[in-house]
């Protein structure tokens, strides 16, 4: 049989974007995509049945879904039901292939886990990606500081357990959300007291601490930067439902100013968007509070606002991107620190495709509003800034493109429906990569 060969023009799908329409309407979120992908892991720390409802339709939770298979587990997706049903049998398999981690690094997640439950995990190394480095060192100290003998070969990180884990005091440079979730995932089977100290603290954390509480863990310290865990023989599973999603509900509010529009987002915590929201009301907006979520209206050009990203409860990086897009058509200057991920800046060359004024030096962005955009083809390259070039793509003139559409499935459920419900002008279609 003849090698297949290598097409450039094979078909991919993209955004059309024509810009030039208010959005106008309302919006329900489903469940944070960094919460569910966890909770999805947690379950493997206790066999039998767990359901996990308020599951948002992305393409990250079919990546958990097929990794949880072949550690051994029975996963149905109910999407009617927005729940997923994870069925872990007694003795799971404990490797996670490279096939599955390459497409999503957040597999990393069933580390602690499987350490916990089996003594023992095999979890490809997941390498850095369009945002950064991405390092797992904290994940790493603070299994090795409750026993387990961690290694990496021939791109696999192998934890060991020679028995039990065993509850040690451990602290993080940096507030990792990743590293706080490892080790809070390992310490809830471990024996004996773990501390985590200058632990995370997000809504993400939070959810998972809630249904490990739920499962029988004995977590206390939960939304502080100190986790007490004392490790319990053994969890069961639970029914929970996936706290909602704050940068979905944040990435709506920029929109909303964006367009000059009128945006309610239902089914949104807004106490986890306190500064994002106070943010677009420095912008200009109109942001009332509801008793499911919020309201954004817009009159005119947005001000410019000043971004510094920083662990919760500070500025999310994930809204980072979007506020650049805001910052690009407002009125003012304004100054973007990055301070989480240090390639997060590489999507502002798509947005200069657009007319955007944005120069970047070191983890600082100076963004420079024009008056308008216009539309071109542009190439999203993670979720937010694929999320961010949308954004912008709905005040540009005329018709933009956003290639590197399956960046933007990996974390909006339902984007485009939703867009066109609130007014856009936006179709996915299939197109000759040439
Ligand atoms: N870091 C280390 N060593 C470690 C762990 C982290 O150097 O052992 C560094 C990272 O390289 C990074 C920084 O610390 O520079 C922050 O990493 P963190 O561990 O807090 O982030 P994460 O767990 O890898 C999650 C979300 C990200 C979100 C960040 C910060 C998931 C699946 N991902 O990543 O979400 O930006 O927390 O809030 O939960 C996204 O949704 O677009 C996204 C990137």
């Amino acid at each position: 049989m003849p090698a297949a060969r290598a097409s450039y023009d094979a078909p991919v799908e993209v955004l059309r974007v024509t810009g030039g329409h208010p959005l106008q309407g309302e919006v329900t979120l489903t469940g944070a995509k960094n919460s569910v992908l966890k909770l999805m892991a947690a379950a493997l720390l206790a066999p039998g049945t767990t359901t996990i409802t308020n599951v948002p339709e992305i393409l990250d939770v079919e990546i958990m879904a097929e990794l949880l298979r072949r550690l051994g587990c029975d996963v149905t997706h109910d999407l009617a039901a927005s729940a997923v049903r994870i069925t872990v049998p007694e003795n799971p398999d404990h490797r996670a292939d490279y096939d599955l981690v390459r497409r999503m690094r957040a597999s990393i997640c069933v580390l602690g886990p499987l350490v916990a439950r089996v003594g023992a995990a095999d979890v490809a190394l997941p390498g850095g990606d369009n945002i950064g480095s991405r390092g797992l060192d904290m994940h790493v100290a603070g299994l090795r500081r409750m026993g387990a003998d961690v290694s990496s070969e021939h791109g696999y990180l192998l934890a060991q357990v020679p028995d039990r884990l065993t509850g040690a005091h451990t602290w993080l440079d940096f507030p990792s959300v990743g590293a706080t979730e490892t080790i809070l995932m390992a310490a809830v089977l471990a024996r004996g007291e773990t501390v985590i100290d200058n632990a995370a603290r997000e809504p993400e954390i939070v959810d998972i601490c809630t249904m490990l509480q739920a499962m029988g863990a004995r977590i206390d310290g939960v939304g502080t930067s100190t986790l007490l865990i004392e490790g319990v023989d053994q969890l069961h599973p639970v029914e929970h439902a996936t706290v909602p999603d704050r940068i979905v509900a944040g990435t709506w509010g920029v929109a909303a100013v964006m367009t000059g529009g009128d945006v309610a987002v239902r089914g949104a915590n807004a106490e986890h968007l306190t500064i994002a929201l106070e943010k677009l009301e420095t912008a200009g907006a109109v942001v009332d509070l509801l008793a499911d979520g919020f309201r954004v209206r817009m009159e005119g050009r947005p001000r410019a606002v000043d971004i510094v990203t920083l662990p919760y409860p500070g500025f999310p990086t994930d809204l980072q991107p979007q506020f650049i897009a805001l910052n690009s058509i407002a009125e003012g200057a304004a100054l973007v620190t990055e301070n989480l991920f240090e390639a997060r800046f590489r999507f502002v060359q798509e947005l200069a495709r657009l007319g955007a004024d944005v120069r970047t030096d070191g983890h600082h962005a100076l963004v420079r509003g024009r008056g308008s955009l216009s539309g071109a083809p542009v190439e999203a390259t993670d979720i937010r800034a694929g999320a961010g070039l949308v954004l912008a793509g709905l005040v540009a003139d005329g018709c933009t493109t956003v290639y590197g559409v399956s960046h933007i499935d990996r974390g909006y459920s339902g984007f485009v429906p939703s867009l066109r419900g609130l007014g856009a002008e936006i179709s996915r279609e299939e197109v000759s990569d040439r």
